[in-house]
């Protein structure tokens, strides 16, 4: 059985998720949010690679229950109802509405792994949850691909932190080095570096620093909380929905 990580979409070869439990991580912001939305009751979230695509999406599915969501340069979109933040994602804003959502990596990520065959999303928030699918899905014998969202087309510390976590939630913290290609070895290598500490990680990201940068560091914060939305999107269909516990 192997577990690999992949620290950017880019570095997938051709086909590489094919087959494989595939966990997808933009721990900021994306997938966080992700969980966030689908806990406090979104029906489901649609992730879509632009802005156009968004508006068009809209205009097919029409505006009830419906809300644009996302971001560029991690500040909300211009005409969208919701930027990406975790904790704009309150059960007054979400619940019972498909989000169609566009953000700068995350979304792109995601749509990155069509033809695998089970796609989750995963981060921090719901880091238990994953682990526990991806424990199951290695006793049926499915090799697991891990790939992180990364920050435009390079290496993500927030990131491959949360894949190191991952490997280690799945296989236990003696992790032997067998069946882990090099980018899963340097992730749970991380974690032997910040140990437990999410909030090192996740702050000396060049995305945690951009958010604090843009006065989101309330949202690192979030992002830092451990099993804080306890669900386990799964994307499927074109579309992540919560896989019923
Ligand atoms: C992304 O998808 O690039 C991130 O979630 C960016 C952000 O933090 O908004």
């Amino acid at each position: 059985m192997s577990v690999d990580v992949a620290f950017t979409p880019a570095s997938l070869a051709k086909d590489e998720v094919a087959g494989r439990g595939v966990f997808v991580i933009d721990v900021l912001r994306a997938t966080t949010t992700m969980s966030a939305a689908l806990y406090h009751g979104a029906k489901s979230i649609i992730p879509v690679g632009s802005i156009e695509e968004a508006m068009k999406l809209l205009q097919t599915l029409g505006s009830d229950d419906v809300l644009l969501t996302g971001e560029r340069h991690g500040k909300p979109i211009p005409g969208f109802g919701l930027g990406n933040s975790p904790l704009e994602m309150t059960e007054s804003r979400v619940k019972g509405k498909t989000l169609v959502m566009t953000t700068t990596n995350g979304t792109g990520a995601l749509l990155a792994t069509a033809g695998a065959a089970h796609v989750y999303v995963a981060s921090a928030v719901n880091l238990s949850v994953a682990g526990a699918r991806a424990r199951q899905l290695m006793a049926d014998g499915v090799d697991l691909l891990i790939v992180c969202a990364g920050r435009d087309g390079r290496f993500g510390l927030d990131d491959a932190y949360t894949a190191g976590r991952l490997v280690m939630e799945t296989l236990g913290s003696r992790v032997r080095l067998d069946g882990l290609n090099d980018a899963a070895v340097a992730a749970v290598d991380l974690v032997r570096r910040y140990g437990g500490r999410w909030d090192l990680p996740l702050v000396r990201s060049a995305a945690g620093r951009g958010l604090e940068a843009i006065g989101m560091a309330d949202d690192v914060g979030e992002a830092a909380k451990q099993d804080r939305y306890p669900v386990l999107p799964v994307f499927h269909d074109r579309r992540s929905v919560v896989v019923p516990g």
